[in-house]
Formats: C-alpha cells, sequence, structure tokens
C-alpha cells in the first residue's frame, strides 16, 4: 500500500514523514518519528499511555489518524526536560518514587502537564480525575498524585509553564 506525506511540528521541530492511509498518530510517531516516548498499550483508548498534546490539547495517539494531525503542533514526553534539566513535573516524579517500570509514565505526566496548563492548583481530586484515564500497574496512584502535587507546587514558585 502505498504511503502519503504527512508533515507536523513535533516537540517545536518541523517533521515530515509517510504514513499509510489510516495509520494512526501513534505508530506515526514511533516508527515514522522516531518517537519512543508514546507507548503502546492496550491501543484501544482504555490505557492512556499513548497521551500526546496536539495543538495545546491532550490526545490519545493511539485513536488519532495520522493525517488529521496535518500543519499540527504535537507535544510528547519528549519535549518535557530542557536537556539534562528535568521539567518539574518529572523531577518530582524521580524524587517522589512515582514510576517504577516507567511505562505509564509518559502518558501521565502529558496528562498532568495539559492538567497544570489549566489549572496550576488542582486539588488532590481534580489530579485524581486528570489521570482517571492512565493505568498504573504496579506504582500505585498516591506517589503518582504526591509528584504531582508537588511539581504544581513549585511549578507556581517558580511561574514556569
Ligand atoms: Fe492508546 Fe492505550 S495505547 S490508550
Ligand atoms: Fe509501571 Fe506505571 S510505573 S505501569
Amino acid at each position: 500500500m502505498a504511503k502519503t506525506p504527512i508533515r507536523f511540528h513535533l516537540n517545536g521541530t518541523e517533521t515530515g514523514v509517510f504514513a499509510h492511509g489510516g495509520a494512526n498518530l501513534l505508530d506515526v510517531l514511533r516508527r515514522e518519528a522516531g518517537d519512543l516516548t508514546p507507548k503502546q498499550g492496550c491501543s484501544q483508548g482504555g490505557c492512556g499511555a499513548c497521551s500526546v498534546m496536539i495543538d495545546g490539547t491532550l490526545n490519545l495517539a493511539c485513536l488519532t489518524l495520522a493525517e488529521t494531525v496535518e500543519g499540527k503542533h504535537i507535544e510528547t514526553a519528549a519535549s518535557l526536560a530542557d536537556g539534562s534539566d528535568l521539567h518539574p513535573l518529572q523531577k518530582a516524579f524521580v524524587e517522589g518514587f512515582a514510576a517504577q517500570c516507567g511505562f505509564c509514565s509518559p502518558g501521565i505526566l502529558m496528562a498532568a502537564k495539559a492538567l497544570l496548563a489549566t489549572n496550576p492548583d488542582p486539588t488532590r481530586d481534580q489530579v485524581a480525575e486528570a489521570i482517571a484515564g492512565n493505568l498504573c500497574r504496579c506504582t500505585g496512584y498516591e506517589p503518582i498524585i504526591n509528584a504531582i502535587l508537588t511539581a504544581a507546587a513549585e511549578m507556581r514558585g517558580r511561574s514556569v509553564a
């Protein structure tokens, strides 16, 4: 089957790939664009491991047709760190032991980033709700929620996005 070109901005870099018609964005990001941070869990919209931002809105890459992102801006967890400087969310996850195998972490980090972009001072319940679509089978949600609240407090103090 012939592939068609798709162009988009991936973590600020103009990116061009070729994809089969009907390909989902998760496959295109991982196989064509080489960004392995969005994870393939269920491929059915049920685990949140593939969460990415598209034009500033949280989306499930496994349920997104790749051709629909033409010209759009996509952010993955690969965008969070600035070189060796971790994003406050990543730092809080490390220091708060909020990851074990880490498979769910990129999706949860993106869900948390999306939450804090619109609600920089969330309640514990609001954090839990924001990551309700992200499954973690090994860490448990308490350390994850604690880490997101810790990062939110630090980000408010530092006034960084
Ligand atoms: Fe997309 Fe599970 S891989 S929701
Ligand atoms: Fe292993 Fe969440 S840290 S699934």
